[in-house]
Formats: C-alpha cells, sequence, structure tokens
C-alpha cells in the first residue's frame, strides 16, 4: 500500500488449492484492517518547517483514531499549534480529548510544556518537587535546559515514550497509538537519538537509565518515523537526508507523506506546449471572445498563456521531485493542496485520505 495507489489490499495465494470459504476468510480479515502499520504504536511525524507537520500528524492521529480507537496526539515545540487546528483554546498541559474520529474514536491532545515536564521529571526521578518550584521561579529550569539541550529532549521524547507503554489496570494500553508532531528533519536525529544527547550528561543513574528505556521505545518495531514534504526540491531535499541520518542510526523509518499536492489543471500535449511557450494564442484569444469577453481578449490570453507556463514549470518540477522519491523502501501517500485552505472539516478529509491509502 502507499506509494500513491488507491490502498486495494493485495492478496497472492501461489500455486496451491485453497477452499473459497478460506479465501473469504482471509480476505475478510486482511481487508478489516490491514494498514501499513499494524503494530506501530509511535508515529513521529517530521519534515521540513512549513510543510505541515503539525497538519498531517494531526490527521494521522484522526486516522488512526477512526472505527473507536483512542489516540494521543502529541506537540512538543510549545506553540499551541494542534489547539488552533482543531478549534479549541490553547491546551494546559495535560491530555485533553480534542476531536471525535469518523466512526467513533477519540484523538486526545497533550501541548508539552517543557517547564512543567523538567518539573515533574525531578519529582519523579528526585524527589524534589519543591525544589522543583523553587528552581522554576528562579529561571534554573531555563539554565537547565540551556547547559544541556539533551536533557531537554529526553524529558519531551520521555513523555511520549511514557504514554506509548501506559497501560490500564486490566493490562490493556491507555492509548492505541500516540502521534508526535516532532521537530522539523534538521533536528530530528539527534532529538531521537537521546543516548547519544546523554552520553556526556550522564553514564549511570535515573537520567540514564530513562534514556535506556526512551530509546529502547523509539528503536523498536513499535516506532515509524514519517517525513512530510512537498514537491519541491529543498523538502524532498531534507527528507531525503533526514532518512538516510535516520537509517544510519537505526531508527525506524516509516512513510513519506507528500503535502499539498496539486493536480495538473491541463491536458499532457497543453501542458508541454504551455511550458515550451508555443501555445496558439489565436485559439485561446478565440475561446476567450466565445466567452463572451470580446474587450481585451488579447492582453486576457497572454495573461492566460503565462499563468500557463507557470503551471507547466510547476507541475515538471513536482514530477522531477517525485521521480527522487520514487526509489525509496516505505509507503509513499500523497494529500492535496485544499484550495479553501485548512480548517476541521479539511483535516477529517486528510484523515480519510490517510485511510484510504492505508496508513491507518
Ligand atoms: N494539505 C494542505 N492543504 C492546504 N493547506 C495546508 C495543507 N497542509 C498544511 N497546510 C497549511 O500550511 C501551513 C503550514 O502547515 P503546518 O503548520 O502544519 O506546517 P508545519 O510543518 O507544522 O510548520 P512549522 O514548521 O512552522 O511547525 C498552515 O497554514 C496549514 O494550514
Ligand atoms: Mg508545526
Amino acid at each position: 500500500m502507499g506509494n500513491g495507489d488507491s490502498g486495494a489490499n493485495h492478496l497472492l495465494v501461489v500455486g496451491c488449492t485453497v477452499s473459497p470459504c478460506l479465501v473469504n476468510d482471509i480476505l475478510g480479515r486482511v481487508s478489516a484492517r490491514d494498514t501499513d502499520w499494524d503494530g506501530v504504536r509511535l508515529h513521529v511525524v517530521t519534515g521540513k518547517g512549513g510543510t505541515g507537520k503539525t497538519t498531517v500528524a494531526a490527521a494521522l492521529a484522526l486516522a488512526l483514531a477512526a472505527g473507536g480507537r483512542k489516540v494521543l496526539l502529541v506537540e512538543v515545540e510549545g506553540r499551541q499549534g494542534i489547539a488552533q487546528l482543531f478549534d479549541t483554546p490553547p491546551l494546559p498541559y495535560g491530555e485533553r480529548r480534542v476531536a471525535v474520529a469518523a466512526d467513533g474514536g477519540d484523538v486526545y491532545a497533550l501541548a508539552i510544556d517543557t517547564e512543567e515536564a523538567l518539573i515533574e521529571y525531578l519529582e519523579m526521578f528526585y524527589n524534589l518537587k519543591r525544589a522543583g518550584k523553587a528552581l522554576s521561579k528562579l529561571g534554573v529550569v531555563d539554565f537547565v535546559t540551556t547547559i544541556a539541550p539533551g536533557l531537554r529532549d529526553v524529558i519531551l521524547t520521555g513523555k511520549a515514550s511514557e504514554a506509548v507503554r501506559r497501560k490500564n489496570k486490566d493490562g490493556s494500553y491507555v492509548y492505541d497509538a500516540v502521534v508526535m508532531d516532532a521537530p522539523p528533519t534538521g533536528r530530528i536525529t539527534q532529538f531521537l537519538n537521546v543516548n547519544t544527547e546523554v552520553a556526556g550528561l550522564a553514564k549511570v543513574g535515573p537520567i540514564r537509565n530513562h534514556a535506556d528505556v526512551v530509546m529502547s521505545v523509539i528503536r523498536s518495531p513499535q516506532s515509524a518515523v514519517h517525513f512530510v514534504t512537498l514537491l519541491e526540491e529543498m523538502p524532498v531535499q531534507e527528507a531525503l537526508d533526514g532518512i538516510h541520518h535516520l537509517g544510519e542510526s537505526g531508527i525506524p523509518i516509516g512513510a513519506v507523506i507528500v503535502n499539498m499536492e496539486r493536480s495538473p489543471v491541463l491536458l499532457k500535449g497543453d501542458l508541454d506546449a504551455a511550458a515550451a511557450g508555443t501555445l496558439d494564442l489565436d485559439q485561446i484569444t478565440h475561446g476567450i471572445k466565445a466567452a463572451g469577453l470580446e474587450h481585451d481578449a488579447e492582453r486576457i490570453a497572454a495573461v492566460l498563456a503565462r499563468e500557463a507556463a507557470y503551471h507547466a514549470q510547476r507541475t515538471a518540477l513536482e514530477a522531477r521531485e517525485k521521480a527522487r522519491l520514487a526509489d525509496l523502501d516505505g509507503p509513499r501517500y500523497e494529500l492535496p493542496l485544499l484550495a479553501d485552505g485548512m480548517d476541521l472539516a479539511g483535516l477529517y478529509d486528510l484523515a480519510q485520505s490517510l485511510r484510504n491509502q492505508g496508513a491507518a
């Protein structure tokens, strides 16, 4: 699935006689919920700045929650992007239900406040609750996170991996999946590689142990890091570089999610002519006049031809960039540019599109 196809399930039965009942049974079970990420419980969403990480993470959370599941969407950069997207007041530091998914299912959100998380951390591991409060007043939290940025990242990734592992009394998981709206590609390898980050900071003790636990979640097959990109040179390059670096550090790579894809509005022949500047201006002028715009038809035709040339160049660029992604191993999903801008309805549409392509 993925790779931009419609997400149809494929079943290959090789040279054997199988009873129709058995085939139906297998097909029934396969098509019931055969997604690309069965077994993955931590989805980390990264990508170049502005490519749609927050939007795609939210859409993925909605997609994963559909059908009665419970998903936590975690924001680590303190920008309240999730609250804006779901049209809710700024999130306090706590897990709040922000949306109901298609066919039931809940999306909870958590905007991690680094200071609160650090205090919680000190309390949990060093029993330093009151000291933490005092530290906060003195601005020492800023100081600690500035001199030891690795500690800040361990706290952020630690919150997410704690939610991944958290269980109910009956032993079932509290969340079916956790989706993290993560830092951009340039920082992602360092951000997730908390072991290396704290290596110089703590060789033994609770921070070290904590980092080891976090790392064991992030490196496990329960995790996948997805890369959001636009079909433009820089975002694609960043995604390719990021996949390469992350792969080297042994962290599981997920999908490439092409966001804001435009569909061509001209046919292939017209696109070629527009790009080459050989569109038939007389014919366009004729068409404009036929549409009742007699006045200024030549000027309008020239403007349209320029627009068409721009569109053709853009389409060619998108095709080139898509070709650069073609050799990657994992699934690729494509999300359209929503012409009317993002709103809640659009977010649900993106979630449905992800489901149709097998992402959830
Ligand atoms: N498929 C889409 N169609 C239309 N608009 C989109 C789409 N995806 C994202 N956007 C818009 O693009 C802008 C950037 O999206 P978003 O904030 O999700 O990106 P980001 O990668 O999280 O950015 P940052 O690096 O600043 O955190 C937003 O205005 C968002 O509404
Ligand atoms: Mg964002």
